[in-house]
């Protein structure tokens, strides 16, 4: 079957006290509405709709850049959640599969419990609602049911005792077929305790024109919202947990699992060692067998098997370390090929530039990639050797096998097999270091005899 999805981030989110809208603020590194699509993608959707309200350029933005074909539906007043859902109409207009409702606000929907939504629309049902056993149902929607079909959802303000007593309650995601979700939808009213078009109530309706309803169930942390500052911490919390988990359960070690950070497109490969205050930020990738040592942060990056990065290492965007290169302290590494076996192990900035095959970087070598209006690039050939503290002027290449002397500022191409020195010549006198010392410690006591 076909599937649409449609996510609802029109809302403002006023418990977040933020000028950003709800949906944009992140966790593990992405906006949540992008959570709610990346679940729904594994459903392999012909058409995803965005519904945005609040911030809809700044929503709508991000989400086209995430996703180039996404469609952005405007929900210019917040009536409810069946009105959200309406805007989406046009969007799926000639559409024949099935839609699946979720909301931007809740990230952790699994695909798998999806999937088994999809599986109970297949099996006949004709809407299904995802539900979950709450430990506090708070203030959720509840569903009524009897036997194992959904009766209707009760919105926690219009429901009786009775009916607050049940702990079944509704998620929000519903799974019907389009059409018959817009016809559901298009009976839906405002007469109730908030006065909004409750996307809820189209359970009831369905269920009066004689279709059938039915709820899936997942783990209640799989529904989680996100509503305020502290449940975005707590969402991370999770997320992080998670992650931890998963990434040592594919045979990633990490030594101290709760000082660890990732993001939610962080790949390790096995057998990977990650020593303790690692933050991986969003698209990072690393090979199996490297090592990450400790107070490392890395994002936009790529390490090749056998490498080893850090301590206090950055690798920024763009970083691309071949097998067993090696990135050591307080280097920082941006937008630059560093070749199989390459070394820079000090103190170090490498940004716009290729570092070849075994080359060595020496200790302070900063590539001065930057003019004040333009980037340009640095090329440094195969086991060339950059003596400590060389400045490379950019643009500027250092042939194979060719050497800096330390201290060199590099504003010409140095051939390859060459060497290039450039620094003030030393002069040694010998003796005048005594003579120095003697005449300015006299100079001292004067000073302290006066005073
Ligand atoms: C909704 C459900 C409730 C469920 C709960 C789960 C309804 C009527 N109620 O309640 O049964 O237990 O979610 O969290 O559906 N939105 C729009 N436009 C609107 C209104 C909402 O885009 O006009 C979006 C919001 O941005 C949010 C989502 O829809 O992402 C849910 O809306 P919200 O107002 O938070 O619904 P709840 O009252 O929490
Ligand atoms: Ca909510």
């Amino acid at each position: 079957m076909a599937t649409a999805l449609i996510v609802l981030a029109a809302g403002k989110g006023t418990r977040m006290n933020s000028d950003l809208p709800k949906v944009m603020h992140e966790v593990a590194g992405a906006p949540l509405f992008a959570h709610a699509l990346a679940s729904g993608a594994m459903l392999d959707p012909e058409r995803a709709v965005l519904v945005v309200g609040h911030g809809a350029e700044t929503v709508g933005k991000a989400a086209r850049a995430l996703d180039p074909d996404i469609i952005i539906a405007e929900q210019t007043e917040q009536l409810g959640t069946a009105h959200a859902v309406a805007q989406a109409r046009d969007a799926l207009n000639g559409f024949d599969g099935d839609a699946i409702v979720l909301y931007g606000d809740t990230p952790f929907i699994r695909p798998e419990t999806l999937e088994a939504m999809a599986a109970e629309r297949a099996g006949g049902a004709d809407v299904v609602v995802l539900g979950f056993e709450a430990t506090d149902p708070g203030r959720y929607g509840r569903l009524i049911t009897q036997d194992n079909a959904l009766e209707r959802i009760v919105e926690f303000k219009d429901a009786t005792d009775e009916e607050r007593a049940v702990t079944l309650c509704n998620s929000g995601v519903v799974a019907a077929k389009a059409s018959t979700l817009f016809d559901l939808i298009d009976g839906v009213g405002n007469d109730n305790a908030a006065e909004e078009y409750y996307l809820t109530d189209i359970i009831g309706i369905a269920r009066a024109r004689g279709l059938s309803a039915r709820v899936v169930t997942c783990d209640e942390a799989e529904t989680m919202g996100i509503n305020a500052r502290a449940e975005l911490a707590a969402a991370e919390d999770v997320f992080q947990t998670r992650a931890r988990t998963e990434a040592m359960e594919n045979g990633v070690t990490l030594v101290a699992a709760d000082t660890v950070y990732f993001s939610h497109d962080t790949v390790i490969g096995r057998d990977t060692v990650v020593e303790p205050n690692v933050v991986f930020g969003p698209g990072v990738t690393i090979e199996s067998d490297t090592r990450i040592r400790a107070f490392s942060h890395l994002e936009g990056c790529h390490v090749s098997r056998g490498g080893v990065v850090g301590p206090y290492a950055r690798l920024r965007p763009g970083a691309e370390l071949a097998e067993d290169a090696k990135i050591g302290n307080f280097v920082e590494i941006k937008n630059a090929q560093i070749e199989e076996g390459a070394k820079v192990n000090h103190l170090s900035y490498v940004g716009d530039a290729r570092v070849g095959a075994e080359a060595n970087i020496g200790a302070g070598t900063i590539t001065c990639n930057y003019d004040g209006v333009s980037k340009h690039h640095t090329d440094i050939g195969a086991r060339a050797f950059i003596g400590s503290n060389t400045c490379l002027v950019a643009p500027v290449s250092v042939g194979d096998e060719a050497m800096t002397a330390t201290g060199t500022v590099v504003t010409k191409n140095v051939p390859a097999g060459a060497m290039a020195v450039g620094r003030a010549k030393i002069e040694i006198k010998p003796g005048l270091a005594v003579k120095l010392f003697e005449k300015l410690k006299a100079a001292k006591a004067r000073r302290q005899k006066g005073s």
